[in-house]
Formats: structure tokens, C-alpha cells, sequence
């Protein structure tokens, strides 16, 4: 049955997005909350997925001539390389387009119809093409989106709908009897206000195929398909088994947690528990809305080009900080801002001094005054026994910061007890008792160190799975405990005598954030020594650093003029406009393109080229162009922005 077993779902995010540190913030969580509790012994289930019909996909399929399906193919990608690069640990990633959903959608509404909770009517209202959704007049903010707050479109059709209406007291009732259900407890207060400001509508869950056809058939009216959302909110069941697989079901089935961002409270605690009552199936146990990553304090968004790239964070700062830095820097359910600096600074701090510095300070006395051996643990003083009852009482702010979901919260426990034993180290002053040779006491206070390490690395793995397994096994700890137990972190005394204790480079190297550094070159981390002798070795034959990328300035240029080059039938000399500037640039294209015909083109430069001479004539720049068997097409702007923008 549901009840000792952990099931927590993400939201399936849209197969077009380019997946950004939102999208990576509650993945991340999902995992982090899944590891936790497999450390505790829960069985558990954690199942992310995307979102693949609609408008969006159909739109973007047209555009680059494939079907929808073969642009779903191609742009899950994304989301499945960087769940893997981030370590995401899930144990099923659902497609809508796959039939073990679809089959269950139509299922579904095959019974809600038969039932007599869908029927047909006639629907006017305003469309927001980019949110898919339908609004009424009220809804409208200035005739704009409420959501995003772009221009909708009057449209009147002949629809499909769900008697929604019908389960509003019941849906209010349920929420305030169940206070876990929606949560954080402002959220829920959201809701409710919604629900019982005015009278709850059906909800339109069809679209004619005339305007969208990439969608789930409705199996009782095959001119329409399903509206996304009545389609997406059924992973969270169809990827379990309900009406496939009973035993399956009811061994996930109600879910623990669907973690969701704010942005879809309504979709997750409105439309999803009247479609479950509908089914007669129960209600997940909690909808967790977490909130915001604004940048500095605002909004992301592509318009502003401030959206971060997870893999440019990883790639600079490596996984597990980045993944430390998300559950650190946000108290779930309030929004938490994200900058470059406040990154590098929190880096620095927590992870290169607090941790890092400890750990490889007392590794390396052992490995000085023990030939690398852990030292025994004789005897337990007064400060000792303050650190142990810290450590082990970490263990337990832990386990009950996951289960009120304040990971901020319980990471934090663990840093100050870090921050303590960093503060025991210096008080017992090892390197004075290596000089004077006291080598009980100096083993003493190394093993009581290295206990410390082995609860912070157990408490800490689940966040940063890799470079704990690397602590774990500095420690000394034997292969098949490198995966923490977590009632052995509420022991003490739990290390090896004599077990190898080594640690061949610093865990987090010190990270330098330049305050003007431009964003396409992120930051330099200073590398280790052993980092700079095997930078050759590592380096991957045809891959570069996300610093190497930055190297190159692309802007977009607008061409103003161009002629012949004089004895050339392969040269143009053409003039760019790039913001201010005007510049001259030599191109091989006279064969493709008339000089005419490159007047007022948008065209993207390499402006950091070293100036070249090509047949007498200065050229100061490079123009990008695609080459295909004989083929030759300049590479321009989808739509219009002012030259000298920069391109990355
Ligand atoms: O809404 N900060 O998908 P989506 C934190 N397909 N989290 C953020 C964020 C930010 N700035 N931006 C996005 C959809 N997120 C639907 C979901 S579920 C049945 C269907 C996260 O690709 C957050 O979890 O727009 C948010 O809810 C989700 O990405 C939206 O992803
Ligand atoms: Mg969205």
C-alpha cells in the first residue's frame, strides 16, 4: 500500500524550452528528496517526464520541416542529457506521446464521457496561444494575458467540457479538512481565496483540429484532440499503472509529493484533484509549490537574455556545487535569487573554506604523523563529546528538515557543525601537539575530526553525491558503505582504526568571481596543481571549455554596402554597420550572392578576428555561413534586434 513508500513527480516540463535553472531547480529537489529517502529505506519512486503536445510543438515542428513527433524526438535531448550530467536519479521519465499515456488518457475521457461529466457546448472566450488557455473577458489584465501578460485572441467554438463546477465544495472541503494538501501554507490560502471568491467553471478540455491537431484524439469525436493540460496532469497516474497495472498503482498511488513551481498552483490543486474526484481515484498526499529563481531580482526570461544555463554553471563550477547551491540557496516556497557572485561567494565559503579546507587539513596530518593510517579513538574529552552531540544531532535536524521539506534548512545544520569542528581543530591547535610529539592527543583530535566529516559526507551526500563519494572515501570508509546508511550517522565512533585515509586533491578548489567579467566567459576556478599537470591528459580530442566558446565575439552586423573585389570572382568587399561602427569585412561569397542582394541583411560577424589583407584589400572580421555540398547561405537573424548585439 502508499503508505511506507515515497512517490515525488516534477512537473513534465515542455519538450521546446531549453531546460534552465528553474527547470534543473525542482528536478534537483525531486532527487535530493528521492536519495534521502532511499537512505532511509523507503521504497521510492521518483518520476519526471515532458510535456510534448500542443501548439508550441506544432508550431516549432512546421518551422523546421519534421513532424511533431520527430521534433519531440529531437529536442527531449536536452532534458535527458542534462538529468544526466546533473546525476538525477529518477526511476522513469514518461513522454505524453508514449501509449502507455495516451491509451490512458483516452481511457479516461472514454468514461468521464460515458458518465456524463463531459459534454458539448458552444465556448467564447479569449486565447492565449503561448499558456494555451482559454480566458474569459474578467480574466484579462488591460485585454492582455493575466499569465504572461502577452495579447490573447477572440475565438468562438463548439468545444468539449468537464463538469469542473460540480466538484467546488467538495474540492474546498477536502482542502481545508487535509492542511498537508496543498502546501507551503500561503499557497494553500491562494487556492482557497480562488476557489471561493467566485463560482468554479467547467473546464474546456478539447481543441478543434482545424486550428491544433498535435494532441490526444478524443476517442468519442475525432475532429478534436485533447486540451494539454487534461492530457499532461494524467502522467503522474499513467506512468504507474492506473488501469493497467493495479498492484503497481497501489504500491505508489497517492503520490507523496508533486513538486510543482507557483507558476502552475491552479493546473495542480484545482483542475488535478476535481479530474481525480471525477475518476474516483484518491488525492495525491501534498502539491508542494516551491518558488521563484529570479536573477538579481528579476524575472527570467529570454527577452531579457539573463536566463542561466545549468551546463555552462556545471561546466565552470562542476555538478555538485551547483547542486548545493540550489538546495542551500532557496527556503522552499519563497523566491530566492540567483547571481553569479552570490554563487561564487557562498562556493567559497560553505564548500572551499568550511569543508574542503578541513577535510584536507586534517587528512594531511594523518598522512604526516600516521603514514596515512586513521589513528585510533582512545579517549573522548569534554569538547569531544560537545562535537559528537552536535554531529549526531545534525543527523536528526536532517531527517526532519526532509520531512518538512526545509532542506535549506537541515544543509544549514550541517554547515555550522562543520563551522564547529573547524573551530574544536583550531582551539586544539594539531599542528602544536605534532611539533611536541603528543601523538595520543593529536590522533585524538584527528579521529574526532574525521567523525565529524564522516556525518557531514553522509548527511551532505544526497545533495552532492559525487564529491561526497570522494570525502567518504578520503575517510577511509570501506566500499560498501560509501553510500551512507542513515542510522549509522546517528553513531559515533563508526570509522576504522588503520583503515587508508588519503585525499589526492583539494574537494572544492577556491573559485575567483571578477566582478567584470563578460557573461559569455564565466569566471576562472583556480586549478589545483594536479589539476594543471593533468589538464593535457583530460583534455577531450574536439572538445572545448565553455571559456574557450567565450573567446570568440560574435556579433550581429547589419551589411550596408558591397562590391566586387577587383581580379576576384570569389571575393566581395562589403561594409558593416555593428551598433556604431562601421567596418570592413572580406567575404567568399561573390558566388552566392549578388552584391545587391546583401544590402540591409543581418548577418552574425566574429568581430575579435585578427585583421587579414585578401587581395589588397584590409578585412577586419569574418561573416558565419553554413556550406553544404556546393551550397552556400549566410547565417542571419530570426527576427529583427539592432547590430553589434552579442551572440552566444
Ligand atoms: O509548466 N524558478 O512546464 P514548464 C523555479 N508542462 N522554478 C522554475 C522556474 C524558475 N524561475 N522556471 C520554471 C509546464 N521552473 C508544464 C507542466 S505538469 C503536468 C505540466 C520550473 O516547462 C517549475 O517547476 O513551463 C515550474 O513549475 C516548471 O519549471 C514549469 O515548466
Ligand atoms: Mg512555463
Amino acid at each position: 500500500m502508499g503508505h511506507n513508500s515515497f512517490y515525488v513527480t516534477t512537473p513534465i516540463y515542455y519538450v521546446n524550452d531549453k531546460p534552465h535553472i528553474g527547470h534543473a531547480y525542482t528536478t534537483i529537489l525531486a532527487d535530493v528528496l528521492a536519495r534521502y529517502h532511499r537512505l532511509m529505506d523507503e521504497p521510492t519512486h521518483f518520476l519526471t517526464g515532458t510535456d510534448e503536445h500542443g501548439q508550441k510543438v506544432q508550431q516549432a515542428a512546421k518551422a523546421n520541416n519534421v513532424s511533431p513527433l520527430e521534433h519531440c524526438n529531437n529536442t527531449v535531448v536536452r532534458f535527458q542529457e542534462l538529468w544526466q550530467r546533473l546525476g538525477i536519479t529518477h526511476d522513469d521519465f514518461i513522454r505524453t506521446t508514449e501509449p502507455r499515456h495516451t491509451q490512458i488518457v483516452q481511457a479516461i475521457l472514454s468514461d468521464l464521457h460515458e458518465r456524463g461529466l463531459i459534454y458539448s457546448a458552444s465556448y467564447k472566450g479569449w486565447y492565449c496561444v503561448p499558456c494555451e488557455r482559454f480566458y474569459t473577458e474578467k480574466d484579462l489584465v488591460d485585454g492582455k494575458c493575466p499569465e504572461c501578460h502577452r495579447n490573447t485572441e477572440e475565438l468562438e467554438e463548439r468545444s468539449y467540457f468537464f463538469k469542473m463546477s460540480q466538484y467546488q465544495d467538495r474540492l474546498i472541503d477536502y482542502i481545508e479538512s487535509h492542511p498537508e494538501f496543498i502546501q507551503p501554507a500561503h499557497r494553500r490560502q491562494e487556492t482557497l481565496g480562488f476557489l471561493k471568491k467566485q463560482p468554479l467553471g467547467d473546464l474546456c478540455i478539447s481543441r478543434p483540429k482545424a486550428r491544433l491537431s498535435w494532441g490526444i484524439e478524443l476517442p468519442f469525436d475525432h475532429d478534436y484532440v485533447t486540451y494539454v493540460w487534461f492530457d499532461a496532469l494524467v502522467n503522474y497516474i499513467s506512468a504507474v499503472g492506473y488501469r493497467t497495472n493495479d498492484a503497481l498503482f497501489s504500491q505508489w498511488w497517492p503520490a507523496s509529493y508533486h513538486l510543482i513551481g507557483k507558476d502552475i498552483l491552479t493546473t495542480h490543486t484545482v483542475y488535478w484533484p476535481t479530474m481525480l474526484m471525477a475518476m474516483g481515484v484518491e488525492l495525491p498526499k501534498t502539491v508542494f509549490a516551491h518558488g521563484w529563481w529570479l536573477v538579481g531580482d528579476t524575472k527570467m526570461s529570454k527577452s531579457l537574455n539573463n536566463v542561466v544555463n545549468p551546463m555552462a554553471m556545471i561546466d565552470q563550477y562542476g555538478v555538485d556545487a551547483f547542486r548545493y547551491f540550489l538546495m542551500a540557496g532557496m527556503s522552499l516556497g519563497q523566491d530566492a535569487s540567483f547571481t553569479e557572485k552570490i554563487f561564487v561567494e557562498r562556493y567559497n565559503a560553505d564548500l572551499a573554506n568550511d569543508l574542503g579546507n578541513l577535510a584536507s587539513r586534517a587528512i594531511k596530518m594523518i598522512e604526516r604523523n600516521f603514514a596515512g593510517l586513521m589513528p585510533p579513538c582512545a579517549e573522548i574529552g569534554d569538547d569531544e563529546r560537545e562535537l559528537a552531540t552536535l554531529c549526531l544531532a545534525a543527523a536528526g535536524n536532517m531527517a526532519e528538515a526532509v520531512k518538512n521539506m526545509q532542506l535549506d534548512n537541515g544543509l544549514g545544520t550541517v554547515l555550522a557543525t562543520v563551522r564547529e569542528a573547524n573551530r574544536y581543530f583550531d582551539k586544539m591547535k594539531p599542528w602544536v601537539l605534532a611539533k611536541s610529539g603528543d601523538l595520543a592527543t593529536l590522533g585524538r583530535v584527528l579521529r574526532h575530526t574525521m567523525e565529524c566529516l564522516r556525518i557531514a559526507s553522509g548527511l551532505l551526500y544526497p545533495c552532492m553525491p559525487k564529491k561526497m563519494t570522494i570525502l567518504r572515501r578520503a575517510l577511509g570508509i570501506s566500499e560498501d558503505a560509501i553510500t551512507p546508511h542513515m542510522p549509522r550517522l546517528s553513531q559515533w565512533n563508526v570509522l576504522s582504526e588503520g583503515a587508508k585515509v588519503a585525499l589526492d586533491e583539494a574537494l572544492f578548489p577556491r573559485a575567483e568571481y571578477k566582478e567584470d567579467a563578460p557573461a559569455a566567459a564565466p569566471p576562472a576556478m583556480a586549478p589545483t596543481p594536479k589539476e594543471k599537470a593533468s589538464k593535457k591528459a583530460d583534455a577531450v580530442p574536439g572538445v572545448i571549455s565553455i571559456a574557450e566558446v567565450g573567446k570568440v565575439k560574435l556579433q550581429t552586423a547589419e551589411i550596408i554596402a558591397a562590391e566586387p573585389v577587383a581580379n576576384s570572382d570569389k571575393l566581395l568587399k562589403l561594409q558593416v554597420r555593428i551598433d556604431q561602427d562601421l567596418r570592413q569585412i572580406v567575404s567568399g561569397i561573390a558566388k552566392f550572392y549578388s552584391p545587391d542582394s546583401l544590402i540591409g541583411k543581418h548577418v552574425i560577424v566574429i568581430t575579435n578576428l585578427k585583421p587579414a589583407v585578401l587581395r589588397g584589400v584590409e578585412s577586419n572580421g569574418m561573416l558565419l555561413a553554413a556550406e553544404h555540398q556546393g551550397v552556400l547561405r549566410l547565417i542571419t537573424t530570426d527576427g529583427p534586434i539592432p547590430s553589434g548585439a552579442s551572440v552566444g
